[in-house]
């Protein structure tokens, strides 16, 4: 047995453990510390890890951490002494040392800073940031014969965009393009000139773009992002006036660019501007993977990294009907890095390991129903325990009611799939704006996603391939679109989660349940939490969002909460 345990401290701090080559528990400390986008040590994350696999520090073979650089915070995290430390930078030893003549406080962490002592047998390798994208991309896939592995983010140890070779269990470097070639860093250029937050809010431009017309705004980008031709960067863009804000515990960046890009929205419009920007954005991935993959002479693509967060990039590459088989890592972004970075390390040292295919991402927390009835109880709240969960939620969703449907373990990634999700019917048109209204807060334009029997995938999407995370958009066929209007965005596509049975039984028995009512075995899943909140972990922040919103019910497990006692 190897337990591998990958350590990410940045944006979206993580921790994964992979034990034989599987991923057996991943979490964001953000579910924990509450805070989106959590950038600071991940200690509830590694404690949780542990304890979900009974393990303690000195069970671990190695642990992974995703980046190339010098982590100090390690040595407190880890307890690191003598050779084993981190080494601390020159900028950061010359920093320390004038805040110290100054007579200024140094970052230190207080004694009751829970620490996870490192075992001497345990040996600690750095993994580069895209690499581990890389891995979590390659050795989920599933899949052993070559296939172009491509990484693309805002920057990570230097880097941008990464391609790689994967084949035989081993990732090979082809070629990497600076922060120069950043496409990442333009389109959350645009997204912050929209007023969202860069890192964040990438998906609310995204939903954006099908309401404008780029035609509108053709050309007037240009200078804002890099250039790429023939799978080369053609030309670079000098991204200056790069700085940070750390408001509550989550980094939040800001260029200069985005001070001129909003000047072109006030010029040319929200919608046209968030439309050329994924115009861009898909013509230069589409530079770059294309190439390569002729080059390569290789069909199978694999992609990783917060680039791949854009469905309707991703949707594009598919429909080009050159890809013949698509997998993108669904925790793509830097929340999946400790994942990666854990993976990549096994099969450093087990090459010839079956790659296996993840089928789920319900790597999280699970409350068993004695500790749910016992923080119902202590809250006094009335509640009663339903046998036929599924048949009975079934049919209070089939009555147009809010679900709040909290089960199993919380999944990893920023997408709900059915374990922490609010649930709705989508077969009428007004429950979108009913939902935005009552429960979710947000904007009007975004769309929601549909969660769907996996059997029926052909007859609601066109050209379906397996699509079990929401990780990538599908045209919506026509005769559907009335049928489910509630989860159809503006330009007519959908981005589902395809459920099977094996999967998530539960889930699945539901979707069966409301399909028999209903005749459309589909239904409007989104994530349980409030706008700009974590996705809910534990049963008192399902209380607490219940509470707090316009649910009509909770669904714990086996237990019910009603808003209405109905
Ligand atoms: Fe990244």
């Amino acid at each position: 047995m190897t337990n591998v345990l990958g350590i990410h401290i940045g944006h979206d701090s993580s921790v994964a453990l992979v034990r034989d080559g599987r991923i057996v528990a991943d979490a964001a400390e953000e579910r924990f510390t509450r805070i989106k986008h959590y950038c600071g040590l991940p200690i509830h994350a590694l404690d949780y890890c542990l304890r979900s696999c009974d393990l303690s520090m000195a069970d671990i073979d190695v642990v992974a951490i995703p980046t190339a650089a010098s982590l100090p915070d390690l040595n407190f995290l880890l307890d690191l002494k003598g050779s084993r430390r981190e080494p601390v930078s020159t900028r950061r030893f010359v920093l320390d040392t004038v805040r110290t003549i100054l007579g200024r406080q140094q970052r230190r962490p207080p004694l009751y800073l829970k620490r996870f002592p490192l075992a001497e047998r345990t040996e600690i390798v750095h993994v580069e940031h895209h690499l581990a994208h890389a891995a979590s991309a390659y050795y989920t896939s599933g899949r052993r014969e070559k296939q172009l592995i491509v990484t693309m983010d805002g920057a990570g140890d230097g880097y941008s965009v990464c391609i790689w070779r994967g084949e035989n269990g081993k990732i090979m470097p082809l070629e990497k393009f600076p922060t120069s070639g950043s496409l990442g860093w333009f389109y959350s250029n645009v997204t912050e000139a929209l007023g969202w937050w860069h890192g964040d809010g990438e998906g609310k431009t995204m939903g954006l773009a099908p309401y404008g017309d780029a035609s509108k705004a053709k050309g007037v980008l240009e200078g804002f992002y890099p250039k790429f031709g023939d799978g080369r960067l053609v030309k670079p863009h000098r991204f200056l006036g790069a700085s940070y804000w750390n408001e509550a515990g989550a980094i939040q960046w800001h260029f200069d660019d985005a001070d001129e890009i909003r000047q072109l929205v006030e010029r040319y419009g929200r919608e046209s501007i968030a439309a050329e920007a994924q115009r861009i954005l898909e013509e230069q991935t589409k530079e770059i993977i294309f190439p390569w993959m002729e080059k390569e002479k290789t069909a199978n693509l694999s992609c990783a990294g917060g680039v791949f967060l854009n469905v309707k990039l991703n949707q594009r590459l598919w429909e080009s009907g050159k890809i013949a088989h698509h997998h993108i890592y669904p925790n793509a972004g830097d929340s999946g890095l400790a994942a990666g970075a854990a993976l990549y390390a096994y099969y450093q040292a087990h090459p010839d390991a079956p790659i296996n295919k993840i089928e789920d991402l319900y790597w999280g927390p699970s409350y068993s129903d004695d500790e749910i009835e016992r923080i119902l109880r202590l809250r006094n709240l009335s509640y009663r325990r339903v046998e036929n969960i599924e048949e009975f939620t079934a049919r209070q969703l089939a009555n147009g009611r809010i679900v709040g449907w909290f089960q199993g373990r919380m999944e990893s990634g920023p997408r709900a799939l059915g374990n922490r999700s609010i649930l709705m019917s989508a077969n009428r048109p007004e429950n979108k704006d009913i939902l935005n209204a009552r429960v979710k807060f947000r904007e009007a334009f975004r769309p929601f996603c549909p969660s769907l029997l996996w059997e029926y995938r052909g007859d609601y999407l066109e050209r379906p391939r397996d699509e079990f995370f929401m990780i990538t958009s599908f045209d919506c066929r026509p005769a559907k679109r009335s049928q489910v209007p509630a989860v159809v965005h503006v330009d007519g596509t959908v981005r589902p989660q395809t459920v099977k049975q094996d999967f998530n039984p539960r889930f699945w028995k539901l979707l069966c349940e409301f399909g028999r009512l209903t005749g459309e075995p589909l239904l409007l899943n989104t994530s349980f939490n409030l706008m700009g909140e974590p996705i809910v972990c534990h049963p008192r922040e399902a209380i607490r969002c219940f509470c707090d919103c316009g649910l009509d019910l909770l669904v714990l497990s086996n237990f019910v909460l009603q808003k209405d006692g109905g």
